[in-house]
């Protein structure tokens, strides 16, 4: 069996998770005196990147999003030189707790897809392995409590450290091919996510009264996504949902517009679906049904949800808007609005901060 003298770790993050798991196995190469970098893609500036050492290890960690890793982190891998090394891919997803039962997440496509970049480069994958740590996803759920997110800490903490110490010393594991048959059953879902829903859902970020300009979100984006647009926060399609935006703000003045969402996919459904299906939709349809339900649907539904947006965006600044907007975001009530970080290598209850 092989043992590396040189460990490379590529990370994305969001909100700490999968920088947390890219530390921990840091610390174990460095326990094991192996040379060992740690790289935060969103650092990176521009392509090509270096081209890795021959014979290093190099291990790929991200969040899933949509059951895929996120964009950044496939263009990451499309981007990368091709090379001869062996590679570890492993992921954070979306753990949650009943009773003392981790409830995994799922990772969907994220390992195939990533293995078939890579390996198609000349790279040689020795193992897929999933991390369940706190699922950061308040947009759709309320946020963990803290015990919860302790407990998770601690469990995945022992968890990585086990299987780091092995993959370290050669040997291969696969522990996500146990979930190969749930994760292939959703790969339609993460097609749609990478298609569609990552754009609805980068559409539904807005900065309350609350928000004081501080442009903390702006600069921490790591996708440089949030600009200025009359003098306020304004999120671009190019958000990834990462939502580190929302779990940094100091004010807590970042929502999810789930309202708004709703309002504008009644908009959807009775104009424009409406005048559709008075002029000419029975024609495309006889043409080609999925066509017009997958492609015209979502980029006339995309086209409304973007000029709906930019008129949010204006309708904010009148008070009563902005009241009606925060009152029809879930995130802005007590039960559901804990924003999330990870707690870190140290954990203990204290987040990183970005
Ligand atoms: C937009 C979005 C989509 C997500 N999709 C999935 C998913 O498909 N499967 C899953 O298990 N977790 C999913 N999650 C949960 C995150 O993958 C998980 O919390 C991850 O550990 C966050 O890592 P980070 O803190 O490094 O960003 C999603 C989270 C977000 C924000």
């Amino acid at each position: 069996m092989e043992t590396y003298s040189k460990i490379k770790i590529y990370y994305f993050t969001g909100t700490g998770n999968s920088q947390t798991v890219a530390r921990w196995v840091e610390k174990v190469a460095t326990e094991k005196k192996m040379d060992c970098g740690i790289i935060n893609i969103a650092d990176i500036e521009s392509f090509p990147v270096e081209n890795p050492e021959p014979g290093a290890l190099l291990i790929f960690v991200s969040p899933v999003h949509g059951f895929n890793y996120p964009p950044v982190m496939l263009q990451f891998l499309s981007h990368f030189p091709k090379g001869k090394n062996k590679v570890i891919l492993m992921n954070t997803r979306a753990g949650m707790l009943i009773g003392k039962w981790v409830t995994p997440g799922l990772s969907g496509i994220a390992f195939y897809l990533s293995a078939f970049i890579l390996k198609s480069k000349g790279y040689s994958i020795q193992g897929m392995l999933p991390v369940d740590l706190p699922s950061n996803w308040m947009s759709l759920h309320p946020g963990l409590n803290k015990p919860t997110v302790l407990f998770l800490h601690e469990k995945m903490k022992a968890k990585v450290a086990a299987i780091a110490g092995k993959v370290l010393d050669g040997k291969k594991s696969f522990t996500a091919l146990r979930e190969i048959v749930q994760d292939l059953a959703v790969s339609p879902i993460s097609l749609l996510y990478y298609l569609i829903g990552r754009f609805v859902l980068a559409k539904t970020f807005y900065a309350s009264a609350a928000c004081n300009n501080c442009g903390a979100c702006i600069k921490k984006c790591p996708v440089k996504a949030i600009i200025w647009v009359d003098e306020k926060p304004f999120w671009k399609l190019t958000c990834e949902s990462c939502m580190r935006c929302m779990s940094n703000c100091p004010h807590k003045a970042i929502e999810t517009a789930h309202g708004f969402i709703i309002l504008v996919a009644v908009l959807f459904h009775l104009g424009i679906l409406g005048l559709l299906n008075a002029f000419g939709a029975d024609f495309i349809t006889s043409l080609n049904p999925l066509f017009y339900e997958l492609i015209i649907q979502s980029v006339l539904f995309l086209g409304l949800l973007a000029i709906c947006y930019r008129a949010m965006h204006l309708l904010k600044r009148f008070r009563w808007f902005e009241k009606m907007l925060v009152y029809t975001s879930l995130t802005h009530y007590r039960f559901w609005g804990n924003r999330y970080r990870s707690l870190g290598v140290g954990g203990k209850g204290k987040a990183v901060s970005f």
